[in-house]
């Protein structure tokens, strides 16, 4: 078994920004209320021609000058995205021919907003077995594009942006220390965006181009089993919670990061997340946070940062980290 660490970051969102004032503009909603509810301030959105790979091209290319990387000899590009330019193909393969690596093997993982998590995871599988050795691991979203901007419970919510780390074979030591990997598919009609299938446990979905989502359950279920699933982590991996220097949260709302580390008795201090600035950002709100400690010099090498993504499945994923 291979170890490995991540040894590169990269972010970037887009240049327009969506401030809740502007929002009052739009629907029946107050600065207050959004600031109250959620801790959102304001998202960035993509440009008309803007899609979910040139964000990603862009988070690249933010990586390999801050970090003075090439990606020439990535083995593996892992998209997390719900929404890609096309069903298919991937925005995997779009941003391969793009950042002009051939011959690597491009996918795509679909898990909402846990799927930056299950990419990592899905990178860690990759090089422990031994069969890859560099991974670009990428979590993109361009959420407005699928934004109901009349719908004033889910319009407030959510922004566009990206986030690129490079996780790599480590001779000396692992530094992926535990996870936990989860979905319940029984609240799959929580948070959708019906496809060619209309229908999911027998009931009827609202059959439009923009996500749906049932936040009042998705905020229940994710008190009731967040805290619980980290204890798993922690207690696999023969660790306590004053042994985590930054807990990641998915960024959805800080009503709900709250009530997390209540249960944890974790300290909001020591918790990052991206969602004043950025929104829900869904697969890239947690490197977007990660890069927003990183660059205000919080998250240091050898920190132990725990994150834990949860979304539309409802999908769930955590991951123990030693940076
Ligand atoms: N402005 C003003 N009022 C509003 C707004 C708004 N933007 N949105 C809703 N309201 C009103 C509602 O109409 C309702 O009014 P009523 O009582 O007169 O009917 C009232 O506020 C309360 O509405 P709720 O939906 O119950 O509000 P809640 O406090 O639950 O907050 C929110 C909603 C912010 C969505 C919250 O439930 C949440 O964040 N849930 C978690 C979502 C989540 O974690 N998603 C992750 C997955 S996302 C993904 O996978 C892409």
């Amino acid at each position: 078994m291979f170890g490995a660490r991540m040894t590169a970051i990269g972010t970037y969102v887009p240049e327009k920004r969506l401030t809740n004032f502007d929002l009052e503009q739009i629907v029946e909603t107050s600065n207050d209320w959004i600031i109250q509810r959620t801790g959102i301030e304001e998202r960035r959105i993509a440009g008309p021609n803007e899609f979910t790979s040139d964000l990603c091209v862009f988070a690249v290319e933010d990586l390999m000058k801050r970090y003075n990387k090439k990606v020439d000899d990535v083995d593996m590009i892992i998209v997390a995205t719900s929404t890609p330019d096309f069903p298919f193909p991937s925005v995997s393969s779009i941003i391969q021919n793009r950042l002009n690596i051939p011959g690597t093997g491009a996918i795509d993982v679909s898990a909402a907003c846990a799927g930056f998590v299950y990419a990592l995871h899905t990178a860690n599988s990759y090089i422990a077995s031994g069969l890859h050795k560099k991974v670009l691991v990428l979590g993109a979203e361009t959420l407005s594009k699928i934004t109901d901007y009349t719908d004033r419970s889910t319009c407030v919510l959510f922004g566009d942006g990206a986030g690129a780390v490079l996780i790599e074979r480590d001779e000396r030591s692992n530094r992926f220390i535990g996870f936990h990997m989860g979905s319940d598919g029984s609240g799959a009609q929580h948070v959708y965006r019906t496809g060619l299938a209309k229908k999911v446990n027998d009931i009827e979905l609202v059959d439009t181009q923009y996500l749906v989502q049932n936040g009042r359950e998705v905020f229940r279920w994710v008190v009731r089993n967040v805290p619980n699933n980290i204890r798993h982590i922690l207690d696999k991996a023969d660790m306590s919670l004053d042994e985590v220097d930054w807990f990641i949260p998915h960024s959805a709302n800080l009503r709900l990061i709250e009530p997390i580390c209540e249960k944890l008795n974790y300290p909001m201090e020591k918790t990052l997340y991206s969602l004043i600035n950025y929104g829900n950002t869904s697969a890239a709100t947690i490197p977007l946070a990660l890069d927003l400690g990183i660059r205000d010099g919080k998250v240091k090498n050898g920190d132990k940062v725990l994150m834990y993504g949860f979304g539309s499945g409802l999908v769930h994923a955590g991951q123990l980290l030693e940076m």
